[in-house]
């Protein structure tokens, strides 16, 4: 098999590119180098989290002073729309750089130190795109538009929600992103999405991809059904056997009214925390003057359980990569 060797630009390690990734242009060769960091939170199915996941861990890194980008490859936007408030492009400038390899206008300061590549119902054009020009150029297009970016705003973390349903485009994000993140929910069909993604995770693997997957990750769980989570969690372990990734030990809990929340104020959860806490003092404050009765602005009343979950997935995250690029570099040395 055709193989060669680039430098980590992160851990000075050399890494070993093999299969179709070694016969790739020298722009994206060159782009590889700078996806280090680039971790996609995917799944062909909808509903089992990865906008909301990409929203909160994204603005919790960026809180602590990290510079992130996230990527909304998602036609419906929720993440850009919904969860950051964001006013983009319609995913114009992500569909021009997957079809053309044109430089990516990010949305900046969606939040301090957080930039945001929006999505929209343009990305509509990428997947008859990638049927007629293939899912290799329309890859390199991407790896050269945003390993560009990344250079230039000097990025430390990228985030990409894959959307859900076009598999043409989650096979070349898989072949982009350096670490792969699967949210499921308990049920049989989320948990059958686990199985989809890990077969094509597989697949990109084979191809030649250096995409390794971080973990599994619970969501809208409840926290009191430990049991059944226990259950869930050694099903995913047995989806992921061989895969060298453990379900990750944080969990999301269910809550609805925090996730009602979320979307319709455009809040991440550590801001809904925030947020809950000047309603409640304001609802004491009418109550007290006894006004008429307090118009109920948020349907939280305590997120903080919610905000905690994801402040622990989110270490456990940063944890598991530091991990990797550890692995890598002493792998480095021995070889
Ligand atoms: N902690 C939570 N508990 C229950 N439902 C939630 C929670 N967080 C978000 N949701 C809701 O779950 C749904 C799916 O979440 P989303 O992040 O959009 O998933 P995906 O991006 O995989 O389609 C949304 O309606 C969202 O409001
Ligand atoms: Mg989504």
């Amino acid at each position: 098999m055709i193989a060669m060797t680039v430098v980590d630009p992160v851990s000075s390690a050399a890494v070993s590119i093999h299969g179709f990734m070694a016969l790739r242009p020298y722009a994206a060769m060159v782009a590889v180098r700078h996806l280090q960091r680039t971790v996609l939170v995917g799944s062909q199915k909808g509903g089992v989290g990865k906008s909301s996941i990409v929203s909160a861990a994204a603005a919790m890194i960026a809180a602590t002073g990290r510079k992130v980008l996230v990527v909304d490859a998602d036609q419906q936007a929720n993440l850009t729309e919904s969860d950051l408030g964001a006013d983009g492009d319609g995913g114009r400038s992500l569909a021009m750089a997957l079809q053309y390899g044109t430089p990516l206008d990010p949305v900046r300061g969606v939040r301090s130190n957080l930039d945001l590549v929006a999505g929209g119902p343009q990305l509509a054009v990428v997947g008859p795109a990638i049927a007629t020009q293939g899912g290799s150029k329309v890859h390199d297009n991407l790896a050269a538009s945003l390993g560009s970016l990344i250079l230039a705003e000097r990025y430390d973390l990228v985030l990409i929600d894959s959307g859900h349903g076009d598999v043409s485009l989650l096979r070349v994000l898989l072949q982009i992103a350096r670490y792969l993140i699967v949210p499921t929910k308990d049920d049989d069909a989320s948990l059958h999405g686990v199985e989809l993604i890990a077969s094509l995770y597989l697949q990109a693997r084979a191809n030649g991809a250096l995409i390794q997957l971080l973990g599994v990750v619970l969501f809208d769980a409840n926290p009191r059904a430990k049991v059944r989570n226990q259950d869930v969690v050694s099903q995913v372990a047995d989806l992921l056997r061989g895969s060298g990734a453990e379900p990750f030990e944080a969990f999301i809990r269910s809550d609805k009214a925090a996730a009602v929340d979320l979307r319709n104020e455009h809040l991440t959860p550590a801001e809904l925390v925030e947020a809950a806490r000047v309603d409640q003092q304001q609802r004491i404050r009418m109550l007290r003057s006894l006004d008429k009765k307090p118009r109920t602005r948020l349907w939280s009343r305590d997120p903080s359980g919610l905000a905690a979950d994801y402040q622990c997935l989110t270490k456990e995250i940063l944890r598991r990569i530091a991990t990797a690029e550890r692995n890598r570099a002493s792998r480095a040395v021995v070889s």
